[in-house]
């Protein structure tokens, strides 16, 4: 599969197929997206690979913490701490598209719970990833780490395997860290579900727009 194709046909896959994917697979997946380029090659990311009952166990902490309402402690700040427009208004559209796929109403809070809580089993893919990188590393890193993890979700495309990148996985980090033996002086920046797409799922049947690029480029001359 040439480049252009993986761009096009990656997208967020939220309901996946039983069906096992081999450590192989996820290797040559890894392999070539630490190709990536990075700042003076620092090469920042590090990458744990759970399955099996190791999964299981991680899934039912986060879920727990979630339905307790144990308090988040994400390791960074991922969103403006106050929304403004255009971006609330993108926002709000990510989530209707959702939501409206699997049938929950705007209102129905209870539904919109349930359905965002799917996150913290990573929508029940047979592969959950956790990105990690040293804190001593700065901003620049997380563009590295940017590259990084399109270059995986890219790749893991081309072989046929779907994907979901992950906030919601870096939210209760202390506890993902020591549930992973993770050392604590480190950033937890995202996980990611990996693993088959179940295309019959009303969750994967919708595509997110795109601005046109009169709205997002200019050309100087
Ligand atoms: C770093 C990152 C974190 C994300 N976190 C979540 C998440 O926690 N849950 C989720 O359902 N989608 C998450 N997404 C997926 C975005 O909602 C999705 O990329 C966006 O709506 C565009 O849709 P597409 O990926 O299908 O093109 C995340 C995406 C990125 C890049």
């Amino acid at each position: 599969m040439i480049v252009q194709e993986a761009l096009l046909k990656r997208k967020s896959v939220r309901a996946y197929l039983n069906k096992p994917v081999t450590n192989e697979q996820i290797k040559s997946i890894l392999d070539l997206a630490k190709h990536a380029p990075s700042g003076v090659n620092t090469q920042p990311w590090k990458v744990d690979v759970v399955t099996g009952e190791c999964k299981t166990r991680l899934q039912k902490k986060l879920l727990k913490a979630f339905q307790t309402g144990a308090p988040r402690d994400m390791d960074y700040q991922y969103y403006p701490l106050e929304w403004k427009a255009p971006y609330s208004t993108r926002r709000a559209a990510c989530g209707l598209q959702l939501y409206h796929s699997v049938g929950i109403e705007k209102g129905d809070k209870d539904k919109r719970l349930t359905q965002w809580a799917a996150n913290y089993r990573a929508f029940d893919a047979p592969v959950m990833l956790f990105f990690t990188m040293d804190s001593v590393m700065q901003t620049g890193s997380f563009l590295d780490f940017g590259m990084f993890l399109q270059s995986l979700m890219l790749a893991a495309t081309a072989k046929g395997l779907a994907t979901c990148p992950q906030g919601a996985l870096a939210e209760y980090a202390t506890l993902v860290k020591e549930e992973l033996q993770i050392p604590a002086d480190t950033i937890l920046l995202c996980g990611m579900a990996l693993g088959y797409e179940d295309t019959t799922a009303p969750i994967n049947t919708y595509r997110t727009p795109r601005l046109e690029l009169e709205e997002f480029v200019r050309f100087h001359t």
